[in-house]
This record gives structure tokens, sequence and C-alpha cells, in this order.
């Protein structure tokens, strides 16, 4: 159920998903045990598997350390307020020290890796849709991979498609429940493109797994952090970035008839750093070639995650 982990490096088309270790090896946490990945089992009455009814973070690490940790947190403690699934706070507080040990058991202290933790409402019989038994004990999943920057691709710039935003009106809550994420996503792979947006109303909201940022008469827009979308932590370092930088800023609604006076467009995400998108359904953005804020996004990006 849970490979997220497995397909983190996958933005860049031209680098393979790199893992520490051979497919199904490496050790991952499940339920409070490390134990080998072709090992680990969850029960088919779980309700991550029937109901999608779970909570996730993917979170990336530099030489051990976690980068903006304590952000993750709170917003996988958001989300599960949001699903009513209730973690004791000691078993939650935990989590960062479970992501440091799995570094630790896969030999990924240094360099760079991805966190990949799920938590979901827990197995239990028989199957309602209403919440199991007080006491049904969470689900609580982590694993870790080695992580591959898509440089290359940030290099030459992003290709999108835009796609209906067929999703539900909680898209602020990070569930598992990502089919309309993953069928938008499969659709721009086919169109040969690296990420979909979603459209709603006439509203470019965010990607199937990025928040998209555009420049507009030479200010930072992007969405506002409504329901509507998922308030990304890298969106919003971005935004803390743009602002330190003097670079004017506007969370306020894109329009899809706007989209021809962008001169830059760039999406942000945990997995893709601040990521120049550089044609749109096939439409050059701009003049065509990654810009000058995306580019001094990502330098301040990388100055605060690399410390240099
Ligand atoms: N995706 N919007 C959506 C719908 C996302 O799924 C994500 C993250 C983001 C960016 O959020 P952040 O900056 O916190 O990573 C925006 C993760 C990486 C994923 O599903 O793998």
């Amino acid at each position: 159920m849970a490979n997220g982990a497995d397909a983190i490096a996958s933005l860049d088309p031209g680098v393979a998903p790199v893992a520490s270790a051979p497919a199904g090896s490496g050790i991952v946490y499940l339920d409070g045990r490390y134990v080998p990945r072709a090992e680990a089992r969850v029960s088919v009455d779980d309700r991550g598997f029937l109901f999608g009814d779970g909570a996730y973070e993917v979170t990336r690490t530099v030489d051990g350390r976690l980068f903006e940790g304590e952000r993750h947190a709170r917003r996988l403690a958001r989300t599960l307020g949001g699903l009513d699934i209730a973690v004791p706070g000691a078993e939650l507080a935990a989590l960062d020290a479970v992501a440091l040990r799995l570094l630790r058991e896969n030999a990924l202290e240094e360099g760079e890796a991805a966190v990949y933790l799920q938590v979901t409402r827990g197995a239990a019989v028989p199957r309602t849709h209403h919440f199991p038994p007080a006491g049904t004990r969470p689900t609580i999943y982590a694993a870790v991979t080695r992580f591959v920057p898509p440089a290359a691709l940030r290099a030459r710039g992003a290709s999108v498609i835009t796609v209906p935003d067929i999703r539900w009106s909680r898209c602020d809550l990070k569930t598992v429940n990502l089919l309309p994420n993953a069928l938008a996503k499969q659709q721009a792979v086919v169109a040969g493109a690296d990420e979909a947006i979603f459209v709603r109303d006439g509203v470019l909201m965010e990607g199937a797994h990025t928040n998209l940022f555009a420049v507009l008469g030479g200010e930072l827009r992007t969405a506002p952090a409504t329901n509507y979308i998922l308030p990304g932590i890298t969106r919003d370092v971005v935004l803390e970035l743009a602002r330190g930088d003097g670079i004017a800023v506007r969370e306020y609604p894109l329009l899809a008839s706007e989209l021809p006076g962008a001169t830059e467009l760039f999406v942000t995400s945990t997995t893709s750093d601040v990521l120049p998108v550089v044609r749109v359904d096939g439409r050059a953005v701009g003049d065509g070639a990654p810009g000058p804020v995306a580019r001094r996004l990502y330098e301040l990006l990388a100055a605060r995650m690399y410390g240099s």
C-alpha cells in the first residue's frame, strides 16, 4: 500500500528513483517495530487500504537532519485532527526519532534522503463506513529512501498540462486519498509532461503533488492557502524567502486566463524544490526558459536546506 517513498525522485524523468538498497529490502518502521521491508505486513482490514482513511507526510533529510521537521510535524497533527484520528501525543512526538533511527538503520545519515510517514485509522472488523470502536490502534508506517534532487529537470524546466480539479473540498488535509492526484499525474506522463495543474472554475489551484507560483506584472503570485490547496511546506518557506529578499508577493487566485501574461511559472514541493515550468499545455511560458525569480528562490531555498 504505502510505497510512496519509492517514487520520490520520479519528478525528473531523466533520473530514475534511487533506492538506498535493492527494491524490497531496507528497514522500515511499522507499528513500533523496525522490520525488513519485505516482512512488513499491513492488515487487509486496515482502513487505509479499504477507505484511503489516513494521513501522510514526506520530509527531506540532509546529512541526518530533517528539513523543516517542525512544520511537517505540525501539518501532520493538523491533518490527523481534521480526520479525527487520535494518536497518543508521546507517539507523535517520537516520530522524528523514528525517522532518524531509520536513517541510521538504512545507512542514510550522510547525504540526502526522504522520509515517508503514514498514519491510518487502523484495522477493524467488520468493515463499516463509520469509525471503528474507540481504542482501535492507528497504523503507523515510515520508510526512508535515498533522494536525488531533480537537477537536470530544474536546469531545462518542466512542462505541465492543465486538468479539471475533480478533488474534494478538503485539499488542505494531506490524506492518502490521492486518486485524483494519481490520475492527473498519469495524464501528464501520458502527454509527455512532468506535472498536472488542477484548474477549478477557471482558477489554477496547484499541481498533482506541487504548489504553483507565477510571476505576473513583476509580482510573485500563488493561490491563497484555502481548503482548495495543500498548504505546502516548501510554498511557505519560498514565500518567506521571497518576502525576505524584497520580492513583491501576493497570495491571490491565479486565473487560467492570466497565464499568457506570466513571465515565469514554477512549482514547489518537498521533492521538487523550486522547479521552473517552461511549457503549459504545449505553449511556452515567457521566453520558454527557466526565469531569474525561480533561479533566485531556488538558490535561497538551497542555502537554507544545505546551510551554505
Ligand atoms: N506532495 N500540493 C500537493 C497536492 C502535494 O501533494 C504536495 C506534496 C504539495 C507540496 O507540499 P510540500 O511542499 O509540503 O511537499 C502541494 C508530496 C511531496 C507527495 O505527495 O509526495
